[in-house]
């Protein structure tokens, strides 16, 4: 599968870019090989524009917000967040007319970051729960590109099978293979998941307990929350997203949510901790074919790969729904 070649792809919502950065002024982020010129309105609503002015094309990303509108580093052009050109500053007098507009993509913010979505989105931006709940503070953790096809960072969060090799520096258990009690319960546009594993040691000094029970969730087509629980600590809620750049580069975005039991949080200890894991992860994902198959018997599996089936077998269905429909619509 190669998520260039599929329109559905553009039909979801990414975490394309963190508000802290936005903050900072005009960005350029490459979704999927859309170019967007993303900017705060003067609400400190995010915008998305196509980063290519109908001038002479420059990057209105190079500009700045002037009047709730971008200016265009060029020439000055000013376009609202929805793409149609408010100002052209040496025709002052004149009305821009709708000929003089970019292209505009639906953007939300949502946990810190700004989300896009390419097309009319077929899922709602996921609810969190832990986001609602006062005990969990949510923690920004990676913001970065890697060479990898999103789907099989998604099936590795959920491979209970990989801790005891990859992981065998900070978590992972050469005693414990693969997950207890694992089960799946599908919803649409992604799944539940639940299973007991054994580990080596527990995220956290107090957590004496050297069992994870996870309660996980997948959301089609790159987004996976990995709640993991112990018997006596704090719980650790790893929300990882990935966003398609191209067939074999994502933009890894990762933030967690962490309970405070009352023993307080030591922000900089969860984050080395997990920087750790997710190095572990980087080493083998990206050596691995960003073409990944949907059909189960273009590669091997085993019993605990099931998560990872269960989500190729989703995504095929969302490409032939979509297919079909845009059959139907012509
Ligand atoms: Fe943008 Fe001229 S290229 S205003
Ligand atoms: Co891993």
């Amino acid at each position: 599968m190669n998520v260039m070649e599929h329109a559905v792809f553009r039909r979801f919502w990414y975490p394309v870019m963190p508000m802290s950065k936005l903050k900072q002024g005009p960005q350029r982020f490459e979704l999927l090989g859309q170019a967007l010129a993303l900017f705060l309105d003067d609400g400190g609503v995010p915008a998305a524009l196509e980063d290519r002015c109908c001038h002479r094309t420059a990057r209105l990303s190079l500009g700045e917000v002037c009047d709730n509108a971008i200016a265009c580093p060029y020439h000055g052009w000013r376009y609202n967040r929805e793409g149609q050109c408010v100002l052209v500053p040496q025709m002052p007098d004149r009305d821009p007319g709708p000929k003089r507009r970019v292209k505009a993509f639906s953007c939300r913010e949502k946990y810190g970051y700004a989300w896009v979505a390419l097309e009319q989105p077929l899922f709602d931006i996921p609810d969190f729960p832990e986001a609602a709940d006062d005990s969990f503070v949510l923690i920004q953790e990676f913001y970065e590109e890697w060479r990898v096809s999103g789907l099989r960072v998604m099936e590795n969060e959920l491979d209970m099978a990989h801790p005891s090799y990859v992981h065998l520096g900070t978590f992972g258990s050469p005693e414990h293979l693969v997950a207890e009690d694992a089960k799946i319960e599908e919803f649409p546009g992604g799944f539940h998941y639940t299973g007991r594993l054994g580990v080596k040691q527990a995220h956290h000094a107090q957590d004496r307990n050297n069992e994870r029970f996870l309660d996980c969730s997948w959301y089609a087509p790159f987004i996976c929350r990995l709640r993991i629980n112990y018997a006596d600590g704090p719980a650790h809620v790893i929300i990882n997203c990935q966003v398609p750049l191209a067939n074999n580069r994502s933009q890894v975005v990762q933030f967690c949510f962490q309970e405070d039991d009352g023993n307080g949080i030591d922000e900089a200890a969860i984050l080395a901790f997990d920087r750790k894991v997710t190095l572990e992860d980087k080493h083998v994902l990206e050596s691995t074919d960003a073409n990944v198959p949907l059909d189960p018997r273009d590669e091997r599996h085993m019993v605990s790969d099931k998560p990872g089936l269960v989500m190729r077998r989703m995504i095929q269905a969302l490409i032939e729904n979509h297919e079909t429909q845009a059959v139907t619509v012509q």
